[in-house]
């Protein structure tokens, strides 16, 4: 079962993954870390920021979760430039040592094989950061994903396009593929941190948490991760059977432990 942290608020949460990822660097300084994109992340990422002076970020080492296929080189919505501006210029990453998934078409055949070689290449994820969809997909695994699937392309479901439509002009600009770190993938990182903000996130997280292991809820596959940390408000962590008993547990949990 994961460890379930609830906070009081994003920012909370942005502030104690921050801690655990430069407890990280400081024990490994070429870490590497796995990069959640969309909104979910952002809070650790400022909080990392905030927090990198006198840290040394200049060996660390990131791989991109997905990215969508086909957008123009370049396109602010890629999530090659979201990684650039929202975690690679704030921090001062080296930017050839952050990778993201190739969605350009000419290359999609491979990428999916190119990507897994690179992160083995590197010795595999560290620390994971994940977000979850309302759909229940982490990463873009969606409902069907096999909990064996390696990185490859994925159609979006209707739903995610529907969410992600607030970062386009439409929803017909959402596009309609994308390339995805697998669920078998994210499961061989060393330490997963999910985080959920906000009670449209609530029902994904129960089920992802507490409902059984099931394809149909991509998210559920961190019950099988030896070392799963889920960081929640208070609303996405709403609809959870047993928030007391977490609470309980985290209150109770010696602080060298950390997360
Ligand atoms: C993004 C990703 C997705 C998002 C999820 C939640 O790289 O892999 O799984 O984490 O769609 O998105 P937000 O955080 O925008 O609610």
């Amino acid at each position: 079962m994961a460890e379930v942290v609830i906070v009081g608020d994003s920012g909370a949460a942005g502030t104690l993954v921050a801690e655990a990822i430069v407890s990280l660097i400081e024990e490994r300084p070429d870490a590497v870390l796995g990069l959640a994109t969309g909104s979910t992340p952002l809070p650790v990422y400022e909080a990392l920021a905030a927090r990198s002076q006198g840290l040394d970020l200049s060996r660390v080492r990131g791989f991109a979760l997905d990215e969508y296929v086909g957008l123009p080189a370049g396109h602010p919505e890629s999530y090659r430039s979201v990684i650039t501006r929202e975690v690679v210029e704030p921090l001062g990453l080296v930017p050839e040592r952050i990778q993201v998934p190739n969605g350009a078409a000419e290359t999609i055949q491979h990428a999916g094989a190119d990507y897994e070689a690179a992160i083995q290449a590197a010795g595999g994820v560290d620390l994971q950061i994940l977000g979850i969809g309302t759909d229940g997909h982490i990463g873009f695994n969606e409902p069907g994903s096999s909990f064996a699937s390696l990185t490859r392309v994925k159609t979006l479901t209707e739903q995610t396009r529907r969410d992600n439509a607030r970062f386009f002009d439409s929803i017909d600009d959402v596009p309609m593929h994308c390339i995805t770190q697998g669920l078998g993938t994210i499961l061989r990182a060393r330490h997963l941190v999910l985080l959920a903000f906000g009670a449209g996130k609530a029902a994904a997280i129960a089920a992802a948490l507490e409902g059984p292991l099931s394809a149909n809820l991509p998210g559920s596959a961190v019950q099988l991760h030896p070392r799963a940390t889920v960081v929640l408000d208070e609303a996405a962590a709403s609809e959870l059977q047993h928030a007391d008993y977490y609470r309980y547990a985290y209150a109770n949990k010696p602080a060298w432990q950390g997360i």
